[in-house]
């Protein structure tokens, strides 16, 4: 008996100490599971560079871009890390989408993470490649209406915030014929292929398409938010799939961290109270939303609440996954 009070003041001790001295000098890694310079990544660097400057002293914070089907092949990685706090995730409404499209995912999204907050949410645009003929999304839509069949949509992989987008809308506009879908390991490289006319149409999120639509690299036709962005300089410009006719149309796309199951409590609580902290900085804040997102500042940045949100986003989204009768695999 006293050797098993021993272990576990021990293990006590160890523990105490893992937290009084995280992160120390290794750096905290935010695995993001689509390709860098998209929106993911983007939010990842914003908030790493946020939290810094919270934990001061050695704190330094790292993005590892792990893309690929869909964005199911880096929750794998960080569900199988080491739970020490030097490894997490940041990922989107992908973390539930791909709950609902993947019937053999390599881990189980509320079971396998430890939940450390949400980020934001992101407003998504439907965008065009500069060539289309087309300059209202009522032209838009019955340019697509005519060459149903012949045209391509690009996403970032079956299960990404792209992908998902991109299944609503088509599944409201009921076009004779689906588009062909162009997968790319996220929305930065698809941006290129689309601002080079190599692919045709793609949803995406305004924090990766609001410098391409100013720069007139790319044509805009709606916002897929429920009301208009009208407090945003550029996006305001452009009407709701709502007001364009798709009663309730609605898509935000939102971000969340999270940590391999059984990484210490003491760290899950510094590294809480740092997002907490870091979702104040003014200037992480202007950041955001001068891409058109807005910074989470409810109590969906609590762990619990966390989980319970991702929890209905995933029984939200099954009836629309299903709806499509499309899963991954
Ligand atoms: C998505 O479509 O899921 C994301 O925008 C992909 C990305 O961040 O590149």
């Amino acid at each position: 008996m006293k050797k098993i009070i021993a272990l576990a003041l021990m293990a006590a001790a160890t523990l105490s100490t893992q937290a009084q001295t995280f992160p120390g000098t290794k750096p905290v890694t935010l695995v993001v599971p689509f390709a860098a310079g998209g929106p993911t990544d983007r939010v990842a660097r914003d908030l790493g560079e946020a939290m810094r400057k919270v934990m001061g002293g050695s704190a330094n914070f790292v993005v590892e871009n792990i893309a690929g089907a869909g964005g199911t092949i880096a929750p794998a990685r960080v569900a199988k890390a080491a739970p020490d706090g030097h490894t997490l995730l940041v990922h989107h409404i992908g973390m539930a989408a791909t709950a609902v499209l993947y019937r053999k995912l390599a881990y189980k999204p509320l079971e396998d993470f430890e939940y450390l907050g949400m980020v934001n949410e992101v407003p998504m645009t439907l965008i065009g490649k500069p060539q289309l003929p087309a300059n209202t999304y009522r032209d838009f839509e019955n340019y697509i209406r005519a060459n149903a069949g012949k045209l391509n949509i690009a996403h970032a992989g079956l299960g990404s915030a792209s992908h998902l987008c991109g299944l609503m809308w088509q599944s409201r506009l009921q076009a004779a014929e689906a588009m062909v879908t162009i997968p790319f390991g996220g929305t930065a490289p698809a941006m290129n292929a689309l601002v080079g006319g190599q692919v045709d149409v793609m949803c995406d999120q305004t924090t990766n398409t609001t410098g391409q639509i100013e720069a007139g690299r790319v044509k805009a036709f709606a916002v897929t938010t429920a009301r208009p962005l009208s407090s945003h300089k550029l996006l305001k410009d452009y009407p709701t799939l709502n007001e364009m006719g798709m009663r309730g149309f609605d898509l935000t796309i939102w971000h969340g961290v999270y940590a391999p199951k059984g990484t210490p409590p003491a760290i899950l609580a510094q590294l809480n109270d740092a997002l907490k902290k870091a979702l104040k900085d003014p200037e992480f804040i202007k950041r955001q939303e001068g891409l058109g997102a807005v910074v989470v500042n409810d109590k969906r940045v609590e762990p619990a609440n966390h989980k319970a949100f991702v929890a209905g986003e995933i029984a939200k989204l099954k009836p629309v996954i299903e709806a499509a009768g499309k899963f991954a695999d």
